[in-house]
């Protein structure tokens, strides 16, 4: 089998790893791909973004199989245009892939089919939203319609706070054309968890749970980025959960939307709140999120190259081997990130090949025409432990994060932490 994976970031680092070791492939492209993908496919100068340029080179290069891993080409019609040509391409078409694509579609879709989210309502003009948030107790959260690259999300302290972000979304539209629309809704409390499915039209597999640290600094301060470390799975979330978020989250999302004539396959991310009355939806993706790949693909035993393609051709297995133990992830960012940043600093300390247990999978690198692997991203490395439990994932995690580095390197010290020192004070086990 060839395989194309798409994609530059630690996702797709993580995802050609896991399909390079399933037993089918011959062939491995990554396009554009970084400098760690380098090292295990052949990277192709095409960007992500390219939707013609990309089913050109599937078809040039008889690929057999193509994995996307951003939005952006999945909402740009990427999976379309490549079934159009008769190739396989794992993952959404562009209007199944609305439900990560338009936040309001997202949210009416819910209520359509009594899939459990917070109280909401869509507006396009500012009078109407700034009435509903009266009735609503504040904090409360005010979300651009579109893609906004994770900026969309404003939660506001007050009536006032959230009348200026309606006015910053809908009046000076500071998101551009996502801001067309905003979704005024309630705030919910409670933790936080990551539920991603591999889906063909009407079946998942669950893969572990999962979490992510979006803020860029220890204890959950400074800005949002695009997530700072991962663990997987999440210590208390049961088999019964999982179960249960299939059952009310995931089936129902399949089920409507066949109902709608827009069969979702790809994999479905669950980003949920495990509020005190259960999980609700906070938002759906319809890829892989990054860093949580970089823990998941090392807790998949089998061939994950196989359910990529089984799932592309309706012929899902019907489970996936997990890996006892847990993954940890934790990212390694340029100084200034998620602000602006230097790039072509050269990185120390690389493992030249994941042995396992302990992978350093490459986000945001290239190599510089001398050879050696520089920085070229916000986030740098997603390094990765595994363990019999999180306590080991975290340590392998870390103990290799003080060997790699690079001039103005930054890490988060907590990732997991509050799981093993039990400062996690909000969950409905807690
Ligand atoms: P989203 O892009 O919709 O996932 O929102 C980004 C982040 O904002 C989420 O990961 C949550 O941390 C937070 N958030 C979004 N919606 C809510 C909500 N209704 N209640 C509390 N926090 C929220
Ligand atoms: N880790 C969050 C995301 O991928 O959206």
């Amino acid at each position: 089998m060839n395989v194309l994976v798409v994609g530059s970031g630690g996702r797709e680092h993580a995802l050609a790893w896991a399909i390079r070791r399933s037993p089918g492939v011959d062939e491995l492209h990554v396009a554009p791909g970084n400098a760690g993908t380098a090292s295990i496919a052949r990277n192709v100068d095409i960007g992500a973004d390219d939707v013609e340029a990309l089913t050109a080179f599937a078809r040039g290069h008889a690929i057999d199989l193509t994995v996307v891993g951003p939005e952006a080409p999945l909402n740009a019609g990427l999976v379309d245009r490549m079934r159009a040509e008769g190739l396989v391409c794992y993952g959404p078409t562009a209007a199944a892939a609305r439900l990560e694509g338009s936040k309001a579609f997202a949210k009416e879709f819910m209520q359509r089919h009594g899939i459990p989210t917070a109280a909401f309502a869509v507006f396009d003009d500012v009078s109407g939203a700034r009435a509903f948030a009266r009735t609503l107790e504040p904090p409360l959260v005010i979300k651009a319609d579109g893609l906004a690259a994770g900026k969309g999300v404003i939660i506001a302290a007050s009536h006032a706070e959230a009348d200026d972000a309606i006015d910053a979304m809908l009046v000076e539209k500071r998101f551009g054309d996502s801001g067309g629309r905003v979704v005024v809704e309630e705030f919910l409390r409670g933790e936080e968890v990551s539920v991603h499915a591999v889906c063909t039209a009407d079946r998942a597999l669950i893969l572990p749970s999962s979490q992510d640290h979006k803020r860029a600094f220890d204890n959950d301060e400074g800005p949002n980025t695009g997530g700072m470390g991962a663990i997987a799975p999440v210590p208390w979330l049961t088999a019964a959960d999982l179960e249960h978020v299939r059952e009310r989250v995931i089936m129902p999302v399949l089920h409507g939307m066949r109902a709608e004539g827009a069969p979702f396959t790809g994999t479905l991310y669950a980003g949920l709140m495990w509020t005190p009355g259960g999980p609700k939806v906070l938002e759906f993706n319809t890829r892989f999120g990054d860093p949580e790949t970089e823990a998941l693909m090392p807790l998949l035993a089998g061939d994950v190259a196989a359910m990529f393609m089984g799932a592309a051709t309706g012929r899902l297995p019907d489970a996936v081997p997990i890996r006892a133990g847990a993954a940890a992830t934790v990212v390694v960012a340029s100084g200034g990130y998620p602000g602006a940043y230097p790039t072509g600093r050269p990185i120390e300390g690389l493992v030249a090949e994941s042995e396992d247990g302990e992978m350093v999978f490459h986000a945001g690198t290239r190599l510089a025409p001398d050879g050696r692997v520089v920085t070229a991203g916000g986030r740098v490395l997603a390094v990765t432990g595994w363990g019999a439990d999180l306590r080991g994932a975290l340590e392998r995690a870390y103990r290799l994060v003080a060997r790699v580095g690079f001039d103005g390197a930054f890490s988060r010290s907590d990732i997991g932490r509050r799981h093993i020192d039990g400062s996690r004070t909000q969950n409905r086990k807690g």
